[in-house]
């Protein structure tokens, strides 16, 4: 029996800002954020939008009653928690309107924990393969404004469905991963911005690549070459392809054209919409098989996921035949129709987040057309609203 992903949709604010204008008004060159980190647009996460609203945005629309019923296990990978205590994945099931005889618990390991997430689901339903479970990657990136990291911000949620016999990928059951203890990002709880050595963690994150992606040939017998494409957690696009480029001379020449040509594809979508920590990988998934017209069922994917901190883990994927019914097709149009804003405005938005104390607050949202939204705090409780109740 194969388990994996069933369904993958994705979702992100209705606005966003230009890269070229944000380097301007920071006094870089343009080039710096288009070419040198690889982003074109970045998602602007307005107040009324948190991991909760962007996960339950990201899940409602690919979820069908039976589906609904079938799920037992939901899974929120986040970085951009909202409580130490309760999981945001209990906010998301009540949101969705889920059954209650489901585990609800949120994975934390920076942007990995949406990996975690898929491989304790994926295993889970190798044991109860009538069950379904839920799996959302959801996160606000945020470094800070006029930081280094700025231009990796973003933000965004990739809701995934696990099953057997899924529809758009078989995951594999063998994979290799690391941790160790390193500082490359972190946030302390009294932070809503990361800590991050910069050149370090892209440094830290090829090391692991190529540990785990070595360490899984060995470990399974593979040659490089069996992989059709390779797809990276993309914290800015040209970390993705910098480490793509450090495999490159495992294989031949003619690998070596399809895998560039694939990862071009694969980082097409997350070049508009910037760092989504947990989901990132996902969304690059998302776009590869939205946007490469070389793909066919059966082709072997593979796929680095990494988190600060550090963990990473390198696993393989099949490619199945129905995959383009599983799929968000919509995405790149609804991409395309989100709202432009200016460097100011998205300051704004950055500056206006729900504060941490205890005060009641009022959020603005009346322009925000997301189903979820969040309204504010009462009472020292977040108030979510679903507009089709
Ligand atoms: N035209 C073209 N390219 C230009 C250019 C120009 N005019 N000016 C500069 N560049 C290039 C530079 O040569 C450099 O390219 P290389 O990396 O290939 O050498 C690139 O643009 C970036 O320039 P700098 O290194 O000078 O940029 P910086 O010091 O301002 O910061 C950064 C870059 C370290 C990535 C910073 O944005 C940052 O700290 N980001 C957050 C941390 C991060 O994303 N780390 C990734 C690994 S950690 C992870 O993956 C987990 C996670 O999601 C957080």
């Amino acid at each position: 029996m194969q388990v994996g992903i069933d369904k993958i949709h994705f979702a992100t604010s209705h606005l966003y800002v230009d890269m070229t204008e944000l380097a301007r008004q920071r006094g870089q060159a343009p080039d710096k954020f288009l070419i040198g980190i690889g982003q074109s647009q970045m998602a602007v996460i307005p107040p009324s939008q948190d991991l909760v609203t962007l996960a339950a945005n990201a899940a409602y629309p690919m979820l069908t009653a039976e589906d609904a019923a079938a799920i037992d296990l939901v899974v929120v990978g986040t970085e951009s928690g909202i409580d130490h205590s309760k999981a945001s994945a209990i906010y998301v099931a009540r949101l969705l309107g889920l059954n209650r005889r489901c585990r609800t618990i949120e994975m934390k390991e920076a942007c990995y924990a949406g990996t975690a997430g898929v491989q304790l689901a994926s295993d889970h339903v190798r044991v109860h393969p009538d069950k379904k479970a839920l799996v959302i990657g959801a996160d606000v990136a945020r470094y800070g404004l006029n930081t280094p990291g700025e231009p990796t911000q973003g933000g965004g949620a990739v809701a995934m469905l696990i099953s057997a016999n899924p529809r758009v990928l078989a995951i594999d059951t063998e994979s290799t991963v690391l941790s160790q203890d390193v500082m490359d990002f972190w946030r302390p709880p009294y932070r809503t911005e990361a800590l991050v050595d910069g050149k370090y963690s892209s440094n830290i994150y090829i090391d692991y690549f190529q540990d785990v992606f070595k360490g899984y040939l060995e470990q399974t017998g593979t040659s490089a070459n069996a992989f059709d494409a390779l797809i990276f957690h993309l914290p800015y696009t040209k970390m993705g392809l910098k480490a793509l480029r450090s495999a490159l001379p495992m294989v031949s020449e003619t690998q070596q054209q399809r895998w560039i040509a694939h990862f071009e594809a694969s980082r097409k979508l997350n070049r508009l919409v910037g760092n989504l920590y947990t989901g990132s990988l996902y969304l690059s998934l998302l776009s590869l098989l939205i946007a490469d017209p070389n793909l066919k069922a059966g082709d072997r994917l593979g796929l680095f996921s990494y988190g600060s901190g550090a963990e990473g883990e390198f696993y393989g994927a099949t490619l199945q035949a129905d995959y383009q019914q599983g799929i968000d097709l919509g995405l790149p149009q609804r991409l395309a129709r989100r709202q432009r804003v200016d460097v100011s405005a998205y300051e704004d938005c950055f500056n206006g987040q729900l504060a941490w104390q205890p005060a009641n607050q009022t959020l603005p949202t009346h322009n925000d057309p997301h189903r979820f939204i969040l309204t504010g705090q009462k009472d020292q409780q977040r108030q979510y609203l679903d507009r089709c109740n």
